[in-house]
């Protein structure tokens, strides 16, 4: 093995430290302490902190003083940690009840819906508006974003991971984090790992082959590391290997920590933190959640009485506080102990501006999945009369409700609203509930906590419905799922994934009434649609489009924008044909669950396999069309480490502007052990004119041609040949060109002795 180049992974410099520099103040230069010398680099400024702690101090900075807090040192100008969730948006402050509490801040689009929209740009746009919306607050580290695979389309927070792809889940992840930490705060990538389903999702033993970890659930937490510098952690509730996530020896300490050289800090999940010893030794840095008291917390007392005795090293506390000052540095929170710090009991401003709104109704707008078009879409309100908006998501909001990402945004736009709004009268609108959505129908900003409205009469529903088809000119059906009822809900798996509430029979019957219908559907994912798809002209996935969502929704039907969004995930034609349930290796047995499909999650699976999905990964129509044209494969460039570069044309060749995502797949011809058949390695995303042509060139580093070799703890990309496939979806692949690797590289996951990963040629 021979040495020939070094790839440069590092934490990057996070953002501008514009608030006041830490260390100014009454206090004069000579007498300032070294850790207030911002000249100072940051590791010699926590190491002078440290010191000065007492041990019972330290220990007060390994676990909560509240629900969302862990407490400060004042004396010595270390404040307390303010947290709030979460991935969509900043969550509300726990005083529900307390209406003076100004705490509305934007609903961003579900994250899975920004993985739909391929557009690691508005990534960044979208964690930026959080990180900003957070700075309001003062909150220093936001919950998010969630970066666990959907292994299964029954998991309850599908809806806020990034898709089943690991590839798609890192750009986009990473993306977010840069937008977001840009703003001063910290973000959180959780939860670490393999928590890929909510039922049982405290005791779940997750048992998988190193393989698919590092392949499958662990690009996306590595890049976050080491491309985007990410300052925190959160451990997953669940246990992998016969360990807790929150108290994981391998993962924290091995992998995350020393093979990736993370230096932030990782904090448990809520009540996740199950044992004094473990969390002490196997790398969990702040227990949170667990209930009050919190000085009896696993790494509160019974911490510090182990440490006094001599059970635990202080080297165990040490570390952990390291990390927590570290973490603190690189957000400038710590400040002269003379100078009493600013902390913020009202909001500062508007935590939702109207920019804010507008990039969320974006998000959403580029999110929106076209499943099928038979010359309906877009609509013409010139030439239609009455419309008739039939469903319950019709009228219903989604923000306040899914778990710990709730949001309580200053509005939001409904289906029926956004509709309303863009035809502003012109067109006579219709409504019929339909059908009784899950957990009642009644108010749709009903939040979870509070009873179930009545039920009201199923035919009678369905009767007003035909009826509302019958008279328009126009059905604009919209429904799907919910967050409540066991549905896109923290804590709870799907039981399958067929419509609730007899939509599938509702709309077979609103279709006969009525041909001229568009179906729309909201929700975190795949449902059955064998039922009526053949005979409904055209079909739109909207998942939860956040406080705009509403006039995205129209503007998408409308045709003020072109749908440009492509699933995040396998629709399969039913459950069973998904890899996890085809191999009965969900929900486990006796409380382990073994990922027998390996590798095989997702497409990888549906493609390997050979079984026809109902809607395939990647796919995704638009009102225009694309053509793709001469593929040419050139090598480099060099000095990014890539082997070769994507080169093809993409042309509009329809009548309206639009974006394309085109896709580059990778598939090794004879591979040295068994892989998928093909894997996404790169995309772009490209907005073309009608009639435009444009030359699109996508990298591949080494990473996209390599696999992980547990024997030799690193990527190797075998030496030989490879076939590049371009498209518009996993399943549409319409360029194809050979690429042969001329020697075997190995690449290491983690730092060499200069801290820097390393990659070798493989003799
Ligand atoms: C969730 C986390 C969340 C935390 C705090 C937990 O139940 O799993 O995602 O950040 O609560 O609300």
């Amino acid at each position: 093995m021979r040495l020939i180049s070094k790839i440069k992974h590092r934490i990057i410099p996070l953002f501008a430290l514009s608030v006041l520099a830490a260390g100014s103040g009454n206090a004069g230069a000579q007498e300032r302490p070294p850790y207030l010398d911002d000249a100072k680099p940051v590791e010699a400024r926590v190491e002078d902190l440290l010191s000065r702690l007492t041990l019972e101090e330290k220990v007060s900075l390994v676990h909560a003083d509240t629900r969302f807090t862990v407490a400060g040192v004042p004396r010595l100008g270390i404040p307390g940690l303010q947290m709030s969730d979460g991935p969509i948006g900043v969550r509300q402050e726990e005083r529900w009840s307390d209406t003076n509490v100004v705490d509305f801040s934007t609903a961003m689009p579900a994250t899975l819906g920004l993985a739909a929209t391929w557009n690691p740009n508005l990534a960044t746009a979208y964690g930026a508006i959080i990180g900003q919306e957070a700075r309001q607050c003062d909150k220093n580290i936001m919950l998010g974003p969630a970066l666990n695979i959907q292994r299964t389309p029954l998991c309850g927070r599908n809806f806020e991971y990034l898709g089943e792809d690991p590839f798609l889940t890192s750009r986009m992840a990473v993306h977010y984090i840069k937008g977001e930490q840009a703003q001063g705060v910290s973000s959180c990538a959780k939860h670490f790992a393999a928590n890929s389903q909510e039922y049982q999702r405290n005791s779940i033993n997750v048992e998988m082959d190193e393989r698919a970890l590092r392949e499958i659930y662990l690009p996306a937490f590595r890049a976050v590391v080491q491309e985007a510098g990410v300052l925190t952690f959160m451990g997953a509730y669940n246990l992998f290997r016969g360990q807790h996530c929150c108290e994981n020896d391998y993962l924290l300490n091995k992998i995350l920590k020393d093979e990736w050289g993370f230096k932030g800090f990782v904090m448990s999940d809520w009540g996740g933190v199950h044992h004094t010893d473990l969390a002490a030794l196997n790398g969990m840095d702040i227990e949170m959640g667990t209930h009050p008291p919190y000085e009896n917390n696993y790494l509160a007392k019974p911490f510090l009485e182990g440490l006094k005795s001599g059970q635990f090293p202080v080297s165990t506390v040490d570390d952990k506080v390291r990390r927590n000052l570290y973490v603190m540095f690189k957000l400038n929170l710590i400040h002269d102990p003379s100078v009493p710090a600013v902390t913020n009991v009202e909001p500062k401003g508007p935590l939702s501006t109207k920019a804010h709104q507008e990039t969320s109704r974006q998000v959403a707008e580029e999110s929106f999945v076209l499943l099928k078009n038979k010359n309906l879409l877009p609509l013409n309100p010139a030439k239609i009369k009455t419309i008739a908006i039939i469903g319950a998501n019709g009228t219903a909001r989604f923000a306040t409700g899914g778990g710990s990402s709730m949001v309580k945004p200053p509005y939001e736009i409904t289906a029926l609203q956004g509709i309303s709004n863009r035809l502003g009268g012109g067109v006579k609108l219709i409504y019929a509930q339909g059908y009784n959505a899950p957990g009642g129908s009644g108010r749709p900003d009903r939040r979870e906590t509070e009873e179930s409205p009545p039920l009201l009469n199923a035919s009678n529903l369905v009767a007003e419905a035909v009826a509302a088809a019958k008279s328009a000119d126009v059905v604009i059906y919209v429904g799907g799922l919910n967050h409540h009822g066991g549905y896109d809900t923290e804590g709870a798996d799907r039981k399958d994934i067929k419509l609730p509430g007899g939509q599938d029979e509702l709309i077979q019957k609103i279709v006969q009434a009525n041909p001229r219908t568009v179906v729309v559907l909201m929700g975190g994912g795949a449902v059955e649609m064998d039922a009526w798809l053949a005979k409904v002209p055209s079909v739109l996935y909207a998942w939860y489009p956040g406080l705009e969502g509403g006039n995205a929704l129209a503007r998408a039907l409308f045709g003020d924008v072109n749908p440009s969004g492509k699933l995040p995930c396998t629709f399969p034609q039913r459950l069973a044909d998904s890899p996890a349930h085809a191999l009965h290796a969900y929900p486990g047995t006796n409380g382990t669950e073994i990922y027998q499909e390996g590798l095989l999650v997702g497409y990888r699976w549906f493609d390997t396999k050979n079984i026809k999905p109902l809607f395939p990964f990647g796919y995704g129509l638009s009102y225009t069309t694309f053509k793709y044209s001469n593929l040419n494969l050139v090598p480099g460039p060099e000095a990014l480490g890539a082997p070769v570069t994507v080169e093809f044309e993409l042309a509009n060749t329809g009548s309206r502007a639009g974006a394309e995502v085109a896709q580059v797949y990778v598939q090794e011809a004879s591979p040295s052990v068994p892989r998928p058949l093909k894997e996404l390695k790169g995309f772009k995303k490209v907005l073309l004119q009608p009639g435009e042509k444009q030359k699109v060139s996508v990298i591949l580093d080494r990473n996209a041609f390599a696999h992980y070799a547990p024997d030799k703890k690193g990527w190797v990309a075998d030496k030989g040949a490879y076939k590049i496939l371009v498209g518009g979806s996993s399943r549409d692949l319409r360029l194809a060109g050979k690429f042969h690797l001329s020697e075997a590289i190995l690449a290491l996951d983690g730092p060499d002795q200069n801290g820097q990963p390393s990659v070798a040629v493989l003799k």
